[in-house]
C-alpha cells in the first residue's frame, strides 16, 4: 500500500475519530469516561500539533496515526494505530520511524511510551522496532483542570 505521512490537519479529525473508535476498544468502554478522544485531539492542536502524524493512503484515507511529544528531557509516543484492514504492512513501523526521527531532530534523546499489560501483541510490535521495558514502575494521577472547548 502506498501511503504518505504528514502532520494531521483538522480535516482529518473525524477520520481520525473513527479510526480510533476501532483501534482502541477502551475508548467504547463507558465506565472510563476520562477517554475523550475529541478532547485529545483539541489539546493536541493546542500542544505541539507539528508532533501529531497521520498516515494518508493514495485516496487520502486516514489508515494510521501517531501523536508524539517532547517535553526537553524525553520525548513520548500515544495513540498509535493502524486501521485492522491496514495492518502487518509496514505501516506502524513508519509512524513510529517518522516520530523518532522528528523527536530525535528536536534533540530529545530517549522515547518513552506506555503499552497496556493486556496487549502483548502491541508489545510484540515494540519488540520488533527495538523497544525494551524499563525496569521502572509507571505511576499516575489524574489532575482536576478546566476542559478546553473541543473540536467540533
Ligand atoms: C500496533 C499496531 C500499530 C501495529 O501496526 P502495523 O502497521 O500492523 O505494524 P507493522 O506492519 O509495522 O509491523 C511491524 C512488525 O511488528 C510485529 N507485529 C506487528 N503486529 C503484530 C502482532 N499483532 N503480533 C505480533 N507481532 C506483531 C511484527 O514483527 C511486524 O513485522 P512482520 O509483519 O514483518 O512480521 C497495530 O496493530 C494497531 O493499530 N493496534 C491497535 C492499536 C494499539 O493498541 N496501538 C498501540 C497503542 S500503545
Amino acid at each position: 500500500m502506498s501511503i504518505t505521512i504528514r502532520v494531521f490537519d483538522p480535516a482529518d479529525t473525524e477520520a481520525v475519530l473513527a479510526l480510533w473508535l476501532q483501534a482502541f476498544p477502551e475508548y467504547n468502554d463507558t465506565s472510563r469516561p476520562h477517554r475523550n478522544p475529541r478532547l485529545s485531539i483539541a489539546n493536541k492542536l493546542g500542544t505541539q500539533p507539528e508532533l501529531f502524524f497521520v498516515a494518508a493512503d493514495r485516496d487520502g484515507a486516514i489508515v494510521g496515526t501517531a501523536m508524539a511529544g517532547y517535553d526537553g528531557h524525553r520525548g513520548w509516543l500515544y495513540s498509535l494505530a493502524v486501521a485492522h484492514e491496514a495492518r502487518r504492512l509496514g505501516i506502524g513501523t513508519r509512524l513510529v520511524r517518522h516520530a523518532e526521527s522528528a523527536l530525535a531532530a528536536m534533540g530529545c534523546l530517549k522515547l518513552n511510551l506506555q503499552v497496556l499489560s493486556d496487549k502483548p501483541e502491541v508489545i510484540a510490535f515494540y519488540d520488533a522496532l527495538g523497544y525494551r521495558a524499563d525496569a521502572v514502575v509507571s505511576l499516575g494521577k489524574r489532575l482536576s483542570v478546566q476542559e478546553p472547548a473541543a473540536v467540533a
